[in-house]
Formats: structure tokens, sequence, C-alpha cells
């Protein structure tokens, strides 16, 4: 048997994936600001881009308290479901696969984007500092409310209602987002949760939230179309950092691996920055967990092919080189140069920068 490279097929849980160039999530900021909805143009987009092996979507609010930034889409609403089902079938029609990406911000919200203005929700009143851009421009963010015992089930249900969303939106499975300084990584770290209840304190209570959701998402889809980013050492967000990343994360890759979940969608070291950072080993988590390891963060078309030829890998997830190379697996099967996306054009609600990128043949 010849090794895998990064061009050949995989199955990840239940989804047969046609190679291992996967699409990172991509926040682009560019639902309908009415209601949060996807539209044709995101499913232009996504469509583009669908020779990825497995499309990871933008990261989606499972509640309007779970926003924290502007048109960013939700998984809550009727109309939301139709939206994203024009994406699913677009995608599918172009022979990818895609799952969703579920989010709730925490304390990274803003009471501009809350329903009534109140105040964001995480597990412990930290306020995370730093600046949020809201629709009525850019504020300093503020202390959250922490979450009473009694509403934390409510939390969970949230998340197993989107995923049902999901479902019958036509997505293939969903990824948990548990990284980046959101919400389930505010319950994780012990910098941010000071709870005295069963959902902080010792590693196993602080792991309750994401676990529970994993459970709740297994009910859903089956425990082989469901995934879960981790960042267990990044600082992205402010988020305060773990005293202990290999025993809370370490501890977290095993109980997933005994659930048998489809993936775990890791970035190493900082998000979208350096990934020489100390304190948890990826390639222990690598050997320790069952299902598919999907390697993030700043990956070269050379450091992907020697990942999945070494098995350090079973795919990789690229976000900033899918923005303006639609058709990336093929450029990086043929080596052929890349387009570098303006940033100035990430966010926001224009087709420039964001659907007008060509393909090589086409370019
Ligand atoms: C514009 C932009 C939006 C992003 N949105 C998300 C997101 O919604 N969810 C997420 O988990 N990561 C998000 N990320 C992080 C990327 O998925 C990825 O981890 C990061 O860019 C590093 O991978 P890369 O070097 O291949 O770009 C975003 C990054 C960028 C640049």
């Amino acid at each position: 048997m010849t090794a895998p490279d990064l061009f050949s097929p995989v199955r990840i849980g239940a989804i047969d994936c046609a190679n291992r160039v996967f699409m990172s999530p991509l926040t682009r900021c560019h639902a309908l600001p009415d209601g949060d909805v996807p539209h044709a143009l995101n499913a232009t987009y996504y469509a583009q881009r669908a020779s990825a092996g497995l499309i990871i979507s933008e990261a989606t609010q499972v509640s309007p308290q779970g926003k924290g930034y502007v048109d960013t889409p939700g998984m809550y609403s009727a109309a939301q479901q139709a939206g994203w089902q024009l994406v699913t079938d677009a995608v599918h029609a172009a022979g990818g696969r895609i799952v969703a990406q579920l989010w709730h911000v925490g304390s990274i919200s803003h009471p501009d984007f809350q329903p009534d203005g109140a105040l964001p929700v995480s597990c412990s009143a930290v306020n995370p500092g730093g600046i949020v851009r809201t629709p009525a421009g850019k504020k300093d963010r503020v202390a959250p409310r922490a979450l009473e015992t009694h509403e934390i089930p409510v939390l969970i249900e949230q998340w197993r209602q989107a995923a049902l969303i999901a479902q019958r939106a036509g997505f293939d499975g969903v990824e948990l987002h548990g990284g980046n300084g959101y919400l389930l990584e505010q319950f994780m770290r012990d910098a941010t949760n000071h709870r005295t209840d069963e959902w902080g304190g010792s590693i196993a209570n602080r792991l309750r939230l994401t676990l529970s959701i994993i459970d709740a998402c297994i009910g859903v889809f089956g425990k082989d179309r469901v995934g879960i980013r981790l960042s267990p050492v990044t600082n992205a967000n402010n988020c305060g950092q773990d005293s202990n990343p290999q025993a809370t994360y370490g501890t977290l890759v095993d109980a997933l691996s005994e659930r048998g979940i489809a993936f775990i969608d890791f970035v190493e070291g900082q998000t979208g920055s350096t990934r020489n950072l100390e304190g948890f080993d990826f390639a222990l988590a690598r050997r320790r967990f069952r299902g598919a390891y999907v390697a993030n963060n700043r990956y070269t078309r050379e450091m992907a092919l020697d990942a999945v030829a070494q098995g350090a890998a079973d795919a990789v997830a690229f976000g900033v080189p899918f923005i303006g190379n639609p058709d990336l697996p093929e450029r990086l099967r043929r080596n052929a140069p890349l387009a570098t996306a303006n940033p100035q054009t990430y966010y926001g609600q224009s087709a420039v920068g964001y659907t007008d990128y060509p393909s090589l043949d086409a370019a």
C-alpha cells in the first residue's frame, strides 16, 4: 500500500473527502444584516471552494446571545436554515463536502450585539479586554455576566438545536468551535473559569460544558459526523492561558477519543501567527486520538505534503490561502503560484475580495 498523500481521498468519520486539503473556518461577515441570514452570494463563494476535501464553514452563532461580530450568520432561525440550504446545495452540486462550525463567542461580545443590550455571558465575569467593533463603532470590551448554574442546560440545548438546524439545512456534519478564546475555551481554561459549581474548578468540571455539547451533537448527527476545533495554546481574543494546557487539553482529547468523534481540527500554536509555542504536545495528541487529526496554522504546501506523508496529520486545513485561491487543491497539486488576498476586503458585504478571485485556469 502506498502512503497517503495530500491529494488522496480520506474518509473522516462518515464523510468521504476527495482530498486532504481542507478549508479552515473563515469569518467573512457577509450574512444579510436582517436576521444574520446566509444568502446566494455566500452560496457562490462556498461553491467556488468546493474542491476542498472538506469545507469547514465560517463560525456560526447558535443564538443571538452567541454573536460578537457584525453580519456573522446564525444557526437558530428558519430563515437561516433556508439560507444555509442554498449553501450546502451549491457545495454538494459542485461535488464538495461541508460541515458547519457552531459557535458562541461568550465574553468576546458586547451589549451592542446582545438582545435588549444585556451584558454578554460567560463562565465568569472576566473582561477579556481589548476593542470590539460593533455596528455603532469601536467599543471597549466589558466584563460579562457569569451564567447561573440553571442557565447552562439551556445553553447546551441551544447547541443541540443548532446542530438539528444544520442537519436539516443539509450539512454533512458539525464542528464545535472549541478554540480561539470563545465560550467553550473560556470554560476550559482556569485563567477564565473561576466557577465553584460543577461547571468549574477541576479539569473534569471545566470540560463538562464542551463534552455535554459534544454529546448533544452526537445525539443529532451521530459520532462520525461530529468534530471540534481546539487551540490549546493560542491567546487569540486575549484568552488567558490555562495553567496546564497539557493536562487540560490532553484529558479532553482522551474523552473525545473515547466518544469516537470524527475529527479534531487543531490550531497548532498561536492562531494565524507563530507555531512555536510551548505547553501542548500535538504529536502526542495525534497518537492518542483515534479519530482524524486535522492540522491547521500557517501550513505551506511543503509542510502539508510532509505532514500527510509522515502521518502527522490526516488532513491540513488552510485558512487565508483559501480566500484568494478558490481552487487551492489544484494549485497545490500543480505547485502553481498562489494569489495573495487583500486583508482590506476580508470582511464586509461586498462581492469584491469575496467571490471575484479567479481559479487558476480562469486567471
Ligand atoms: C479572515 C479570517 C477569519 C477567520 N475566521 C475564523 C472562524 O470563523 N473560525 C475559526 O475557528 N477560525 C477562524 N479563523 C482562523 C483560521 O481558520 C485559521 O486558523 C488561521 O487563519 C490560521 O490558518 P492559515 O495560516 O491557514 O490561515 C479566521 C482567520 C481569518 C484570517
